[in-house]
This record gives structure tokens, C-alpha cells and sequence, in this order.
């Protein structure tokens, strides 16, 4: 474990935006999280991050403590750590192989390893940056895959029961909605056991060439994002309604809304203005209301904002 003081945040998430912590505290083993109770005694509240990538940080003075989980990141000689294979069962598409990978990992490392391996199912998720932990948490998905219904089963950390070991009847997962059934204040994922369909030679690596070559022919994919900042309304793209309210290329200091794809909120680091988050939000709050006067429909945000306020 180590504790880092005031840390900023704003080189820890993707879109490289907010201000500083109380702390980091810094995981590298599940057993680290036995001693947060008194680490975190008196601290207030707390924050889990994984990669970052899903994130809208705001300014200035952040009066809580981040928790940062790095189990699975890099194995004993300092690489990348492997995920673990556990064993095969049957599915109804065909034999599935298990495999545990800790929460620390990145998603690019886990999907390169699997496609490697011609173990399908997490291929949707090419060019998602983030961390296996962080993925679990947003039921992260795109081109047809999501990952809760690969999960077979889930370590956690919770401040109320310690470690412990979920099965599917545990969490409720819906799109880009993860959340455990028990009552916790939070929860660290310290593992997660998925169950991936055994493919044809060389089939993943392709599947997932083609799915990054959609997306970065329609997403801007190169610049500084949190992904899409909105949920897509059901049957209905939020992308298209923000461009048809015309927020398509709409700027304020160094954020604007992708002119290529306007459900993606960009940072421009090379404009000379500071990021500010504050910017950031008076753009979401002025795309909610351009859809709404448009369509009559209230975008809810997928991105998840971490406040200044703890009220
Ligand atoms: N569209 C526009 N203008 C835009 C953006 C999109 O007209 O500015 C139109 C497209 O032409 C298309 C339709 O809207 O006809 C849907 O767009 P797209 O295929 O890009 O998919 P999406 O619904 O915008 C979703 C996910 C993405 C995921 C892709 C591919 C959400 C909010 N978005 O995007 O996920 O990568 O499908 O599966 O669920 C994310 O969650 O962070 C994310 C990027």
C-alpha cells in the first residue's frame, strides 16, 4: 500500500480534466484493503478508480479520498500480469474456457491476451482504455458485447464484509449499469471470473481489428475523451440527437463536443487554454437543454462526475 497526499487527478483519467484528492491510496495486493479501516479512519468519503476513462473530475479542492486498486496490473517480475485460466464448462454456443483476471488490468492487455488465445466475447470492447475493474463497474460494452454477462463470479472488497466472493445473483447489471445487491457504502473489485467462448483461429484478433476500425472511423478515437458523456436514450442514438440539437463542434476554452461523433466530449490540450471541468459541465448542461427544447428528451449522463460538493 502507499498513501500519496493531495494528489491531482487530472493525469489519472483519460480526459485529463479535475483537481486534487484528500489522498490516493494506492492497493497493489487485495489483502492491502484489510487495512483500510484504519488507514481511513476519520478520512470521509471515498472513491474507487480504475483506469480513468469513464470520468468527469471537477475542480479544485476534492474533499475525498481515492482508492486506487492495482491488483492484476503487473505480475511479480514487474510486466503486465496474465490472467489466470481456471478450467472450461459447456455453454450453448460451444466449450467456454475461464479465465480470472485481477481488477488492476488493463482492458487492451486482457483482450490482446484473449484474442491471442482465440477466446471470444470481450472483442466489443477494442480501444477501451480502461482497467478490468473499472469495466465491471460500468457493465462496459459496445458492438453488441457487454461484460457483465460474461462474468462468472466476483471478488470484493466491501467496508462492511471484507473480502468476499459474489456469484451473478450478487450484482444487477443492466446497460452501462452495474451495482451490488448487498448494501455497501462502495466496494473495491478485486477479481473477475469470465467465461469466454472458444473461436476459430485467428477469429477474435479479426473480429476485434474490424470493430476498431468502425470506431475510428466514427469516434475520435486519438483525442482526450471520457467516451460518450451521455446515455443512449432506449431505441435511440444520443449522438444523433445532439448533433441534430446542433452541439456538434460547439466549444467553450479548451472542451468542445467531437465534430466527428457529438456524444464525445474533447479536451484540446494543445489550444493553450487550462482544462476546466467547469467548462466541461456548462457544455453538458447546454447540450441537455438543446436536446430537450429539440426532442423532448432528457440525456442522463453515462460518464460519471465526480463532485466537489459533498452534498
Ligand atoms: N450519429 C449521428 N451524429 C453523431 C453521432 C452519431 O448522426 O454525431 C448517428 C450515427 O450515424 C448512427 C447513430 O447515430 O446512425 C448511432 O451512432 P454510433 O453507431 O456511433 O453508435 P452510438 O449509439 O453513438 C454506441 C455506444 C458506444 C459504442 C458504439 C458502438 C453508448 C452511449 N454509445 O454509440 O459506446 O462504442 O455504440 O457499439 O452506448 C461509450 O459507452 O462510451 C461508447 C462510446
Amino acid at each position: 500500500m502507499k498513501i500519496i497526499d493531495r494528489p491531482a487527478l487530472a493525469p489519472l483519467t483519460t480526459l485529463g480534466l479535475g483537481g486534487r484528492a484528500l489522498a490516493e491510496i494506492r492497493l497493489d495486493s487485495p489483502e492491502d484493503c484489510l487495512h483500510l479501516d484504519d488507514v481511513l479512519a476519520g478520512c470521509g468519503d471515498v472513491r474507487v478508480l480504475g483506469g480513468g476513462s469513464n470520468l468527469l473530475v471537477h475542480d479544485g479542492d476534492l474533499p475525498f479520498v481515492v482508492l486506487r486498486p492495482l491488483f492484476g496490473a503487473k505480475s511479480p517480475c514487474g510486466g503486465a500480469a496474465e490472467p489466470e485460466i481456471l478450467g472450461e464448462e459447456d455453454g450453448p454456443d460451444g466449450r467456454r474456457t475461464l479465465i480470472r483476471a485481477g481488477a488492476g488490468m488493463r482492458v487492451p492487455h486482457l483482450l490482446a491476451w484473449s484474442a491471442a488465445r482465440d477466446l471470444a466475447g470481450l472483442e466489443g470492447l477494442v480501444g477501451v482504455p480502461g482497467r478490468v475493474g473499472g469495466a465491471v463497474a460500468m457493465n462496459a460494452g459496445a458492438y453488441g458485447c457487454s461484460t457483465a454477462p460474461l462474468m462468472r463470479s466476483l471478488d470484493v472488497f466491501t467496508p462492511e464484509r471484507g473480502l468476499h466472493t459474489l456469484t451473478p445473483e450478487g450484482w444487477k447489471a443492466a446497460y452501462r449499469h452495474f451495482s451490488l445487491v448487498e448494501d455497501c457504502a462502495w466496494y473495491i473489485s478485486v477479481s473477475v471470473v469470465l467465461s469466454l467462448r472458444r473461436a476459430a483461429p485467428g477469429s477474435v484478433r479479426a473480429a476485434a481489428r474490424e470493430n476498431f476500425l468502425r470506431k475510428k472511423s466514427v469516434q475520435p478515437v486519438h483525442e482526450r475523451t471520457a467516451g460518450c458523456v451521455f446515455k443512449n436514450p432506449e431505441g435511440l442514438s444520443a449522438g444523433k440527437l445532439l448533433d441534430e440539437a446542433g452541439m456538434k463542434g460547439r466549444r467553450l476554452g479548451a472542451m468542445y463536443f467531437s465534430p466527428m461523433h457529438a456524444n464525445f466530449l474533447v479536451h484540446d490540450m494543445k489550444c493553450g487554454l487550462p482544462g476546466r471541468c467547469d467548462d466541461a459541465l456548462a457544455l453538458i448542461r447546454e447540450a441537455q437543454k438543446a436536446v430537450f427544447e429539440h426532442s423532448g428528451i432528457r440525456l442522463s449522463m453515462e460518464v460519471k462526475e465526480w463532485s466537489s460538493c459533498l452534498c
